[in-house]
């Protein structure tokens, strides 16, 4: 059977619809053995098998796993782990080589993540992860002292603005948010991508791409601030606060 037509919309930026609904990507099509849910995909490229993300315009990358399923590097190290001495909150955590660094190092740390095998995963390297959307209510509001957004996670739902008012709820009035972006060129896109694993093709769905130029925008219309921006080995994280408790940042 062949994949079944699926409307998908151009690069856009600015105002985005305002939520993602998880389980409207979940609801498996009646009898389409061409088709997967995005959490089958992500298991299925946790687990192995190559996972191809295919954007609007009909380009397509394989998804860099090797990236997320090794240990944490020097640069994931000092960029993201050396920052986070209070309890950690790592937003789609994958197979959770933060979560187990951090864990390491004794900092109490949760991974989060929709998919069964990222968090399985996790808890294999020793973290502690639970399977969920963040989107979803969770225990623990306003405890956390940090949450990581690591390697693109500000795109996760496809609207940076909802995610980091989400994160922002969940985190101490003077706790940070660490944003790991894209680099110079990108401002902010929201695209839709699918998932491909073999002949199997997922419904659309958002994501977004944040860059060093558009972290001040969005971070401010999520009633954060932009407090700290460090680079290293051409990766970039930028840390957020909330504006009422966030100092400015100095220019040169
Ligand atoms: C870029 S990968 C993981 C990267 C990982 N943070 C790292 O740096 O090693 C993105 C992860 O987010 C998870 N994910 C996607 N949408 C999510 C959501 N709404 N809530 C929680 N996790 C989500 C995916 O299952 C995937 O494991």
């Amino acid at each position: 059977m062949n994949t079944p037509p699926v409307e998908i919309s151009a690069p856009s930026r600015g105002t985005l619809p305002a939520r993602t609904v998880f389980a409207r990507l979940e609801r498996p099509a009646l009898a389409d053995r061409s088709s997967i849910t995005v959490i089958a995909a992500m298991d299925a490229a946790f687990t192995g098998e190559m996972c191809e993300l295919i954007w609007a315009d009909g380009s397509t990358k394989v998804m860099p796993v090797h990236r997320w399923d090794r240990t944490a590097c020097e640069t994931d190290l000092q960029l993201l782990v050396d920052m986070c001495q209070g309890p950690t909150l790592d937003v789609g955590c994958g197979p959770g080589r933060l979560t187990g660094a951090l864990t390491v190092r004794g900092v109490p740390t949760l991974g989060i993540d929709i998919s069964p095998q990222a968090v399985r995963q996790t808890r294999e390297r020793g973290g502690a992860a639970i399977c969920q959307d963040i989107f979803d209510p969770m225990p623990g509001s306003d405890a956390w002292q940090h949450i990581l957004l690591a390697d693109g996670n500000i795109g996760l739902g496809g609207h940076p603005v909802r995610l980091l008012r989400r994160v922002a709820e969940l985190m101490r009035p003077d706790g940070t948010v660490l944003v790991e972006l894209a680099g110079p060129g990108v401002g902010w896109v929201h695209r839709q991508v699918r998932l491909r694993v073999g002949q199997r093709v997922s419904r659309p769905f958002s994501w977004a791409t944040v860059g060093l130029e558009g972290i001040d925008q969005v971070a401010k219309e999520a009633g954060l601030m932009v407090t700290d921006l460090r680079c290293m080995t051409d990766r970039h994280v930028a840390t957020l606060k909330h504006a009422r408790s966030a100092p400015k940042m100095m220019g040169p």
